[in-house]
């Protein structure tokens, strides 16, 4: 999808990226831009800008930088157009119905309807909560531990024991019957005579999406009754295996290294007490989708399911589909049967966070399940055993993490060194050129690049736009190579002549790219401060157009079949060498 030019200006001039911004990290107001921790790496002292009336932002310490769409297209992974649907969305803005099916138009129209009754009912499940004829539900809560803060951040609340309370109170707010069976919250009786609330007499736990929209909840029983948990069914708005329970929070946290659990209150327990970057698959399978979910805020995974055969299988199966994200994993398995809600309240989170620092890794959890399939005490099943583990390590393709597991096997079942080795190496071998088809499916693509000479050039120029008046002399906006600084070397130097800014909104239509978009915020969001100093600012300057220039000379040289004007173009050449002298002049 296509979008034209004034609509990315409305969406640029409309969206608040300080607001943005402030969902991951905390901005604080310093001058005329704002400052924090960088989201885009961990650091503990803020080098991290963002600029409001440039809607801009830089990274001065990893080098991110962009603009409200790169922003979105960055941290969580989303497209051009979807990054451009999101702020349109956010902001209000109505992308015409020319840019929009019908079809597409009828559904977004549905969803913002169903999002609203949404949000009606956790609003009014939150105060049913609060309300003290359901003190006790409230008693419930806090005796298993849920701290007032954590209810309000999490929008616990209650759908009242009465069977329709919640339709009685939407349907007065206006909504149809059609509307309301569509957001999920009603069933109607079989013989279709009336419509009662799905989730009467549960506690609620709303579920947000990533932008931090209730798009469903789960309803857990007070009492014993079955069953014990009931989700919403999916529709347009609720897809269980696109949402992870507590992502919305823990995405903010920053962390390298996430944690998943299996359920609602095991996320509540553990942001808690302090570990919020956890999350949990909901009442489903962890699947492909969740890791790519994942994948977007974090490379490194430890599991933390429940500890019995149904939290081990499951782990079993949560490990490859990690790995086949290129999601690092480790496991930690509670011992004696808990979850680690429980296992928070017996023991407490400084022992936790122990126990988290040392959660083995994969492969070492996997072996150890493959161990309990043998008694290797018996000299044939330890060889069985061996064999199968060899089988494993090999399929690992990094031969320094292989190595290492090796030797820890070696070391912990008494075998020797180099007759495990040749064991993986022959299946290694096997395996090798699957490998190397896998290495050469798409290149792996890095935000960061280096900074080239000429971006610094024109950063310098454009925030010391007093020097272009000597510059102009020697540089014309064709001598720089990419298309992009060639255009913004003009627009800098047009804004200087009429003093002006430069015209953003031109540079976000026509270079959506991230790779340019994180040069435009170089050149603009990164003054500086030495070229204060006029000396080494008419150094920089001088080295600078002397390379530039020189570079485009040596290159028409080489381009020209005409000797005299090869004899021109290297007397240009040489003059410029002399470009200081010239320069101080005047
Ligand atoms: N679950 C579900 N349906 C069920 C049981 C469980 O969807 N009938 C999901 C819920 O998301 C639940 C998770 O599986 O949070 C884990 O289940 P369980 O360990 O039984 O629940 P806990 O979250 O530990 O809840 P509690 O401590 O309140 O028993
Ligand atoms: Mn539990």
């Amino acid at each position: 999808m296509y979008y034209p030019e004034h609509i990315i200006e409305t969406i640029r001039e409309r969206s608040d990226i300080v607001a943005l911004i402030s969902e991951y990290t905390t901005l604080t107001r310093k001058g005329s831009s704002y400052t924090g921790l960088c989201p885009f790496h961990n650091e503990k002292t803020p080098s991290f800008s963002v600029s409001e009336d440039k809607q801009l932002y830089y990274c001065f310490g990893c080098g991110a930088g962009g603009n409200t769409i790169t922003f979105l297209m960055q941290k969580e992974n989303m497209t051009f157009p979807e990054a451009i649907k999101y702020l349109a969305e956010r902001e209000n803005i109505q992308l015409e119905d020319h840019y929009q099916s019908e079809e597409e138009m009828h559904r977004n129209q549905k969803k913002q309807l169903l999002f609203e009754v949404i949000k009606d009912a956790a609003k009014f499940f939150y105060l049913s909560l609060r309300d003290e004829r359901h003190n006790q539900v409230l008693e419930y809560l806090i005796t298993r531990g849920v701290l007032t803060d954590s209810l309000k951040q999490f929008g616990l609340g209650y759908s009242p024991a009465e069977y329709n309370t919640l339709y009685k109170h939407l349907s007065a707010k206006g909504y149809s019957d059609q509307t309301l069976l569509e957001s999920g919250l009603f069933l109607t009786s079989k013989n279709g005579g009336f419509i009662y609330d799905r989730f009467a007499s549960r506690i609620m736990f709303p579920i947000f999406d990533v932008s931090k929209k209730v798009i469903g909840f789960g309803g857990r029983v007070i009492d014993g009754g079955m069953p014990k948990y009931l989700n919403s069914p999916e529709n347009i708005l609720f897809n269980k295996s696109n949402v992870l329970y507590g992502l919305n929070f823990a995405k903010t946290a920053n962390s390298e290294c996430y944690i998943l659990v299996e359920g609602y209150m095991d996320v509540i327990a553990m942001h808690q007490a302090g570990f919020t970057q956890t999350v949990a698959s909901l009442g489903t399978a962890f699947t492909a989708s969740h890791a790519k979910l994942l994948k977007r805020y974090t490379k490194e995974v430890v599991i933390m399911y429940d500890s019995d055969n149904a939290g081990v299988n499951a782990t079993l199966r949560a490990l490859p589909i990690l790995r086949s994200q290129g999601i690092k994993a480790r496991v930690l398995l509670l011992k004696d049967g808990k979850d680690p809600d429980e296992y928070l309240r017996k023991y407490g989170k400084e022992h936790l966070f122990k126990l988290l620092e040392e959660a083995q890794p994969d492969i070492m959890f996997e072996i150890s399940r493959i161990e309990q399939k043998y008694d290797i005490q018996i000299a044939e099943q330890k060889v069985m055993f061996l064999q199968e583990v060899a089988n494993r390590i090999s399929e690992i393709p990094s031969s320094i993490e292989q190595a290492i597991y090796i030797d820890e096997i070696c070391a912990a079942y008494h075998i020797e060194n180099s007759a495990f080795k040749a064991e993986v190496n022959n299946n290694y071998k096997k395996l090798k050129h699957v490998y190397k088809a896998k290495e050469n499916e798409g290149g792996a693509k890095s935000r960061r690049q280096s900074v080239s000479t000429e971006v610094i050039f024109l950063s310098t120029l454009y925030h010391y736009p007093n020097i272009i008046r000597h510059v102009r002399k020697h540089v014309e906006p064709e001598m720089f190579e990419s298309p992009l600084l060639c255009d913004l070397s003009r627009a800098i130097f047009q804004a200087a002549e009429q003093g002006e800014d430069i015209d953003m909104n031109y540079f976000t239509a026509h270079y959506p790219d991230e790779a340019d978009q994180n040069i435009i915020s170089h050149i603009i969001m990164n003054k500086d401060k030495r070229y204060e100093e006029q000396t080494i600012l008419f150094k920089m300057i001088t080295e600078n157009i002397k390379r530039l220039k020189g570079n485009y000379l040596g290159k028409k040289m080489n381009d020209s079949k005409d000797a005299n004007e090869k004899q021109k173009l290297l007397f240009q050449k040489k003059e410029l060498d002399k470009l200081y002298i010239d320069f101080i002049n005047g």
